[in-house]
C-alpha cells in the first residue's frame, strides 16, 4: 500500500499490462458529437490510458496528441504506429515541458484539449498546475472537454484519506464540482457547457455521479 502512495506510476503501470478496453467512452461521443461540425482541429488528450478514445478519434480521422504517466500504456499506443497521432510520456506535475511540442503538432488547428477521468489522479496542486497550462495554451476558438469523479461518488470515503483524496488500490481525489465550477470562471474561462449527473459513465454495478464541462477561453 505505501509503495502506491509514493509511486502512482506503478499501480497505472501495472494496470495497463492486461486492460484490454476497446469500446470508447460515452464521454468520446459526446465529445466527437460538439466538435463534429470543426474543420481543422486536433484532440489534446490528457491522460489517455490504453487510448481506448484515442483509437476513436483516430477512426474519425481526428488528429492526436495524447499524452499519460504510464509508459506502459504510451509504449504500447506508440507500436500501432497511428498516422497523424502523437503519443508521449508525461507526468501532469511537468506539463509545461509539452507546450514547444503541443505548438508544433497543433499549429493553426483548433485545439480539443480532452480529460476523462484524469483530473482525480492528481492533487489540487498539479490539477491548478494543468487548468493554468490550458488556460495559457488556449485561444477563444480551443476548447477544454472535462469528465470527472466528485465527492457525490459510491467510492467517496472508501480507503484513507491522503492529500486531499483517498488511497483504495490508488489515489483518487473527488472532486467538489461547485469548487471546480467557481475556480475556473475566476480563471476566466466560460462555460459552454455543464451536467453534473448519473448516467454518464456506467460501469457494471457502477455508476458515479460525475461532472462534465466544456469551457471556452
Ligand atoms: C482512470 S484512467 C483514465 C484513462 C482514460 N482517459 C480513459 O478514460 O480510459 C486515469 C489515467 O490517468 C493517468 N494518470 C494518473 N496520474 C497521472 C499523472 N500524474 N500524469 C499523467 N497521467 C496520469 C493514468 O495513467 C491513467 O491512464
Amino acid at each position: 500500500m505505501e509503495k502506491n502512495i509514493i509511486n502512482n506510476k506503478d499501480y497505472w503501470d501495472k494496470f495497463y499490462l492486461d486492460f484490454n478496453e476497446t469500446l470508447e467512452s460515452d464521454f468520446a461521443r459526446f465529445c466527437s458529437d460538439r466538435i463534429s461540425g470543426l474543420s481543422d482541429c486536433v484532440i489534446v488528450e490528457l491522460g489517455c490510458g490504453n487510448g481506448r478514445d484515442s483509437k476513436y478519434f483516430h477512426s474519425l480521422n481526428i488528429p492526436l496528441f495524447s499524452f499519460d504517466l504510464s509508459e506502459v500504456a504510451i509504449d504500447k499506443l506508440q507500436k500501432l504506429g497511428l498516422k497523424n497521432s502523437t503519443f508521449i510520456v508525461c507526468d501532469f506535475k511537468d506539463v509545461n515541458s509539452l507546450s514547444g511540442k503541443l505548438n508544433d503538432v497543433t499549429k493553426n488547428k483548433i485545439k480539443v484539449f480532452y480529460s476523462r477521468f484524469t483530473m482525480h489522479c492528481v492533487n489540487e496542486n498539479v490539477e491548478n498546475k494543468l487548468l493554468t497550462w490550458l488556460f495559457e495554451n488556449m485561444t477563444e476558438d480551443d476548447y477544454f472537454f472535462i469528465e470527472s469523479r466528485t465527492e457525490f461518488d459510491e467510492l467517496y470515503g472508501q480507503g484513507f484519506a491522503f492529500d486531499g483524496g483517498f488511497i483504495t488500490s490508488h489515489y483518487r481525489r473527488f472532486i467538489n464540482q461547485e469548487n471546480f465550477k467557481n475556480k475556473v470562471l475566476n480563471m476566466g474561462f466560460k462555460i459552454e457547457y455543464e451536467a453534473f449527473s448519473k448516467g454518464l459513465a456506467i460501469k457494471g454495478n457502477e455508476d458515479p455521479k460525475l461532472m462534465r464541462f466544456v469551457l471556452r477561453r
